[in-house]
C-alpha cells in the first residue's frame, strides 16, 4: 500500500492518504513534545519502537474484542489504518497517582487507587486539553450517550487487558491516554497509538520509569528505557 496526499502532520506522527478510501497510513516520527509542546525534542528512532509497540497491542486487544484501527504493519515507521472521524476527546486511565493527577489534586505520585479513574479531555491544543465530563460531551453533541457507554465499557477493557499483559513482563501499567473515532460513519474502534509515549509503565521490582517521563523531567537514558518495552512487548 503506498501513501498518496499527507493530510496531517501532529507533534508525534504524519497521516498519509492511500488509494483505498478507507485506509490511511500513519508514518510514526522521533520528534518528542511535553507540557503542550513548550518541551520539544527527538528521541532517536522513538518512530520506529512505537510503531512496533503500538501494533504489537493493538493486535494483543483485537485478539480479546476490541475493534481497533489497526490493519497491519507496512515497515519501520509505517502502519496501515482504518480511517475514522476522531471523537475529540481523550480518555485517560488512571490505576496509580502520577503526572496531572498528582498536580490537580495534591496526591503523591505512586499512590494506588481505589479503582480505575476515567478522565476525558477535550482534544483542543489552545485551550491545554480541558478536563471535561460526559454531560459536557452529550450537551455539545461530541458523542452520543451509546458512543459514551461504549468509549467507556472499551476503556476499561482496554485496561484490564493491558494491565494484565503489561503485568506478566514485569512492568505496572500506572495511566494511558485513548483516542476513539468513528469508522464508516457509525462503528466506535480505537484509534491513534498506545506506547510509551501515551502510557505511563513503571517497572514492578524497581520502580523505573520505562516511559516519556524520562523525556519531560530529563532522567536519561531514554532511548534504552523505549527499547526496553519493545523488547518486552515483542517477546
Ligand atoms: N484511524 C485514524 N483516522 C484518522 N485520524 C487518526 C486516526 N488515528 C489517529 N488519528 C489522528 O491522527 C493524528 C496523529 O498525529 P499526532 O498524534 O502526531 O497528533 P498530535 O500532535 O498529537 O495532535 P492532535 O492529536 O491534537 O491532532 C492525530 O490528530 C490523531 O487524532
Ligand atoms: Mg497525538
Amino acid at each position: 500500500m503506498e501513501k498518496t496526499i499527507k493530510i496531517y502532520e501532529g507533534k508525534a506522527k504524519i497521516v498519509f492518504e492511500t488509494v483505498a478510501p478507507d485506509l490511511l497510513i500513519q508514518y510514526f516520527k522521533d520528534d518528542a513534545t511535553a507540557f503542550d509542546a513548550t518541551k520539544k525534542g527527538t528521541i532517536k528512532d522513538k518512530g520506529i519502537m512505537n510503531n512496533k509497540i503500538s501494533s504489537r497491542l493493538f493486535q494483543i486487544l483485537e485478539k480479546e474484542g476490541i475493534p481497533t484501527h489497526f490493519v497491519k504493519i507496512l515497515n519501520e515507521r509505517e502502519m496501515l489504518i482504518k480511517r475514522v472521524v476522531i471523537i475529540p476527546v481523550e480518555v485517560t486511565i488512571r490505576n496509580i497517582v502520577a503526572g496531572g493527577m498528582s498536580r490537580a489534586l495534591g496526591l503523591e505520585e505512586g499512590l494506588k487507587l481505589d479503582c480505575p479513574v476515567l478522565e476525558y479531555h477535550l482534544k483542543n491544543d489552545s485551550l491545554h486539553d480541558p478536563l471535561i465530563n460526559e454531560y459536557h460531551i452529550k450537551a455539545l453533541k461530541i458523542a452520543s450517550l451509546t458512543e459514551i457507554e461504549t468509549i467507556k465499557n472499551y476503556s476499561f477493557k482496554v485496561n484490564e487487558i493491558l494491565t494484565r499483559f503489561f503485568s506478566s513482563i514485569n512492568l505496572d501499567l500506572i495511566d494511558f491516554k485513548l483516542e476513539f473515532g468513528r469508522f464508516k460513519d457509525e462503528e466506535i474502534i480505537l484509534a491513534d497509538e498506545i506506547s510509551p509515549d501515551t502510557c505511563r509503565l513503571w517497572e514492578k521490582t524497581t520502580g523505573k520509569r520505562l516511559d516519556k517521563d524520562r523525556f519531560r523531567r530529563d532522567l536519561g537514558n531514554i532511548e534504552e528505557a523505549y527499547q526496553e518495552v519493545l523488547r518486552r512487548v515483542s517477546k
